[in-house]
């Protein structure tokens, strides 16, 4: 089919290099000509596994291209609307960038198209779409509405387009939903060659789920709100467990056994982050309220991981008993790992607090360093996390990126002023820790901490100047 995505962002570019993947002619639009350029050019906005090989192989064959909006719009049989919806102020999401792609297919597209929205809107908007999409009826557009949330996770994008677990589809007509089908087939057929593993053609068929566009809406934002519920659930349980000395780790296992928990999302940590759970939590109370609900439950999920850095960072300074003076060495940056995005990344307000703080901070991301420095420039980016390491006082890790786990620790021991590790991501075991070496704190276990030989006794109690800085006796 032809088909225009507009929105070359995470989920607009990865929809569209995928869907030409599967063998459609797409063309991408985006209003920002220097992002268009550089596709152009086969550079990537953003880091996404696999997808620079698969915009760039479509983009020589012909399949791929970009162009702007109203180029993108004419001709094309299927629009599928991947814009931006971020916050306002009040938490409800600003749809101006929908309203106005809206406006240019009513000005721009001919004949008869169907209009897909993905982006994540708040329930209603498609009737709104289909609304103002009318009003350009007498002017010859023929077109049908379907709703298409986006369940995409950053880092993976490529790898869950190709293997969803479900595809949702709202509409308002049965032929509609057939139309969809057509778009999806060679997924719902297992009959694409997967790019990231070529011989895994016999995946498991993806959910079909058809419904009316209004819950197709619902089913994104009760997803994702659901899940940070799980999150915030277990942040509270990890809580408990410190407090009453048990272990969140082998709590997890043994409410994850259960099917009807399951185990994914059990992970506690310094709180989710990215740009879609804090928007879509904020933005599904705002949506609950002005339908009359108060969805109290999911306003606790916020406070709740609102909490979760100052918790964390007491942690850290319990452990330094002061934090100014000390230098304190945070490993990851991302919001999560495998990817370079640091929005709403629970590293980031670590990066700031630690600084607010009087700490001198380094930092270390394989991917994000460049986007962490755009926000929160004060602080060493090093290009290593053993230069990072240097001198610390403690490591603090943020994001679980692999390659901390395979770190020469011995190494590290060797350059760290203190051998601490305090883990915001439980990446390892407390005695393997221990066993390096090190005294490791992490979330919702007990702390642990090799014998101090006498030596180490002394650099184990700061000295306070009078000027706040600190040193060792
Ligand atoms: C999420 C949804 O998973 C995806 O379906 C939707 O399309 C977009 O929003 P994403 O934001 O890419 O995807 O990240 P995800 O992997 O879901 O993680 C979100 C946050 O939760 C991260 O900060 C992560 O560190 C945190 N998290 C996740 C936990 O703290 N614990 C967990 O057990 C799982």
């Amino acid at each position: 089919m032809k088909i225009s995505v507009i929105g070359a962002g995470y989920v607009g570019l990865t929809t569209a290099a995928c869907l030409a993947e599967l063998g459609h002619t797409v063309c991408c639009a985006d209003n920002d000509e220097g992002k268009l350029n550089l596709l152009r050019k086969g550079q990537m906005p953003f880091f996404e596994p696999h997808l620079e090989e698969i915009v760039v192989r479509n983009c020589s064959n012909g399949r791929l291209r970009f162009d702007n909006t109203e180029n993108a719009v004419t001709g094309a049989q299927a629009i599928f609307i991947c814009v931006g919806t971020p916050p306002l102020e009040n938490g409800e999401a600003d749809l101006s960038a929908v309203a106005n792609v809206a406006r240019t297919i009513g000005q721009r597209a001919t004949g008869y198209c169907l209009v897909i929205e993905k982006s994540t809107v708040p329930v209603q908007t498609g009737q709104q779409l289909k609304r103002q999409l009318q009003l350009y009826a007498e002017k010859g557009l023929r077109c049908d509405l379907a709703s298409n949330p986006e369940f995409l996770r950053e880092g993976s994008a490529i790898e869950d387009f190709f293997h969803p677990e479900r595809i949702v589809v709202g509409v308002e007509r049965e032929d509609v939903a057939m139309l969809m089908e057509e778009i999806y087939r060679p997924l719902l057929d297992q009959t694409f060659i997967c790019p990231i593993h070529k011989d895994c053609k016999t995946g498991k068929t993806p959910g079909w789920v058809v419904t009316d566009t209004n819950s197709a809406e619902l089913i994104k934002h009760a997803s994702n709100s659901f899940l940070a519920m799980k999150i915030s659930f277990i942040n509270m349980v990890a809580d408990l467990c410190e407090s009453v000395g048990a272990d969140v780790t082998q709590v997890a296992r043994g409410m994850g056994m259960d099917t009807r928990i399951g185990k994914a999302f059990l992970n506690p940590g310094i709180g989710f982050g990215g740009f879609c759970f804090p928007k879509d939590v904020q933005a599904f109370v705002r949506i609950a309220t002005k339908a009359g609900c108060d969805f109290s439950l999911l306003k606790e999920v916020e406070n709740i991981n609102k909490r979760r850095i100052d918790r964390f960072v007491e942690k850290v300074c319990k452990e330094l008993w002061v934090i100014r003076g000390r230098k304190i060495a945070v490993l990851g940056l991302a919001f999560k790992p495998n990817t370079d995005d640091v929005r709403f990344a629970p590293a980031i307000e670590l990066l700031r607090t630690f600084v607010r703080e009087g700490a001198t901070v380094s930092a270390y991301d394989p991917q994000a360093i460049e986007k962490a420095r755009a926000i929160v420039p004060n602080v060493e980016y090093c290009s290593s996390p053993l230069a990072a390491a240097q001198d610390a006082d403690a490591i603090v890790i943020a994001t679980e990126w692999d390659e901390f786990r395979t770190l020469d620790w011995n190494a590290v021991k060797k350059v760290v002023a203190r051998p601490l590790v305090v883990d915001g991501r439980n990446m390892f075991k407390p005695a393997e820790m221990v066993a390096r070496g090190f005294s490791y704190v992490s979330i919702g276990r007990q702390s642990a901490a090799p014998e101090l030989q006498s030596t180490e006794l002394d650099s184990a109690i700061p000295e306070v100047t009078p000027n706040g800085t600190v040193k060792a006796l």
